[in-house]
């Protein structure tokens, strides 16, 4: 295998530069091997918690899970619990945590009200953070309560349809933080979708192993193997922006290069061709042309559906822009849906985390018209966008049904979690087809590294 190929993989040569689509210039991020002991040791967990977790901007949920006003969700990470709430004066976010005795306030993970009541001592508080009433309060010498203690705030704002927390006293814009371009996630829509399924299940790893695997598509040939049918693992453009940003453009709808059949419509290309409204049966093009027809079919599609596919190009109709935000979310871009994936440290484990993902996708009203079916939702799946299921929570020895291919990815991450231990293990050696771990990691240490 040509190693230039790897290396230097682009997607689109005429891409303009000032493009989404365009290879950004590369980032010598050096050759360092990273000390392990941030996978397992306690200390470390509780530095990440104080310096990163505590201080960053983190994906707390969906916009359009908070449409209306009243409507609340609950976001947990680590021992910390925060309510972000659709106030009459826009969305605002508070500790989940009453300021009487500490008791934790909201117990439902979504709803929609505008007071919330403790339920320790019945403290009221209005949903913009404002203490309403204290019960008895004429019981309470009045020094106690003079300065009517309302929740505590954490900063949130928006960005592409997607809310963002910040714990840190005074955090920098998100804006600043979030690295992409202008226009990278606006252009897929996400604040017009909704979610129809969301898990959160528990993983045998560290956080930042789960990170790692999903930010390369090198493991795809030994874990994947059935993704080799469709996916041009070789041909995966990786892409590394400021603060710690990275993308990786994985062409769908063709063959790995690591296959000598570049020619027949294998039963993959068939499913992928079907997704886009296209009949395999009658299908007389070649496994070459299968992904340029997809983007035609998807963009002809979207007329008819009256889908805004105006800020897409036409590899990001059938390619799928995994796009990482520091320090913890990779989304799956693609027309049809948003796959959001949030790495969750445990409470109290470093050898665990939380899997948390929400599909969003665009509501059509065709019946017809669904996510492709590779995207592993369940059958029944209600797509109409109407109602908003529950969060799916599963236990680390639970299968979480998140279809073939993440199940795989489940099973085998706390087998390199245990390698790792070894004492013979001296550090990870990355490849340029995992520059963007080493990306990640540099923009860690820079956090890290902070007094
Ligand atoms: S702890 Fe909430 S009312 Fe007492
Ligand atoms: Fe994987």
């Amino acid at each position: 295998m040509n190693s230039k190929l790897i290396k230097h993989a682009v997607i689109n040569p005429d891409a303009p530069p000032e493009s989404l689509e365009a290879k950004q210039p590369p980032v010598d991020n050096g050759t360092e091997r990273y000390d392990t002991a941030p996978y397992f040791s306690a200390e470390h967990m509780r530095a990440e918690w104080s310096k990163l977790w505590t201080q960053s901007w983190l994906i707390a949920g969906a916009r359009s899970d908070l449409k209306k006003q009243g409507d609340y969700f609950v976001f947990d990470i680590g021992d910390e619990s925060i309510l972000v709430t659709h106030t009459a004066e826009g969305i605002r976010a508070f500790y989940n945590v009453c300021s009487h005795r500490g008791c934790r306030l909201v117990h439902d993970e979504r709803g929609n009200r505008n007071v919330f009541v403790c339920p320790f001592h019945s403290w009221s508080f209005e949903n913009t953070g404002k203490l309403r009433r204290v019960f008895d309060e004429d019981t309470f010498r009045p020094d106690v309560i003079a300065h009517r203690p309302g929740l505590t705030e954490v900063a949130c704002e928006e960005h592409a349809g997607l809310l963002f927390i910040n714990m840190a006293d005074s955090p920098e814009p998100l804006a600043d933080a979030i690295g992409l371009p202008e226009g990278y996630l606006e252009a897929y829509n996400i604040d017009k979708m909704r979610v129809v399924r969301h898990v959160r299940s528990e993983w045998g790893s560290n956080w930042k192993v789960g990170v790692e695997a999903f930010y390369e598509s090198y493991h795809l040939h030994t874990v994947h193997p059935e993704t080799n049918g469709v996916m041009g693992d070789l041909n995966v453009q990786y892409d590394l922006y400021p603060r710690g940003a990275s993308r990786m453009i994985v062409p769908l709808g063709q063959p790995s290069p690591r296959m000598k059949d570049q020619e027949t419509v294998n039963e993959g290309l068939q499913m992928m061709l079907q997704d886009a409204g296209i009949d395999p049966a009658s299908y007389t093009g070649s496994a070459a042309d299968v992904r340029r027809d997809i983007q035609i079919a998807k963009r002809e599609r979207a007329k008819r559906l009256g889908l805004d596919y105006s800020r897409l190009v036409d590899g990001q109709l059938s390619d799928s822009w995994a796009t990482g935000i520091f320090p913890n979310v990779q989304i799956g871009c693609h027309p049809e849906a948003a796959f959001v994936m949030r790495f969750l440290p445990h409470e109290t484990d470093p050898e665990r985390f939380y899997y948390d993902t929400m599909t969003l996708i665009v509501p059509a009203d065709d019946p017809n018209y669904t996510p492709p079916a590779w995207m592993g939702l369940p059958e029944g799946t209600d797509y109409s966008g109407a109602h908003r299921p529950d969060c799916e929570h599963y236990g680390i020895d639970e299968d979480a049904n998140l279809g073939l291919v993440l199940g795989q990815d489940a099973a085998l991450l706390p087998v390199v979690q245990k390698g790792m231990r070894s004492r013979g293990f001296k550090g990870q050696l990355w490849g340029e087809q995992e520059q963007r771990l080493r990306h990640f990691h540099v923009e860690l240490q820079r956090w890290m590294n902070k007094e």
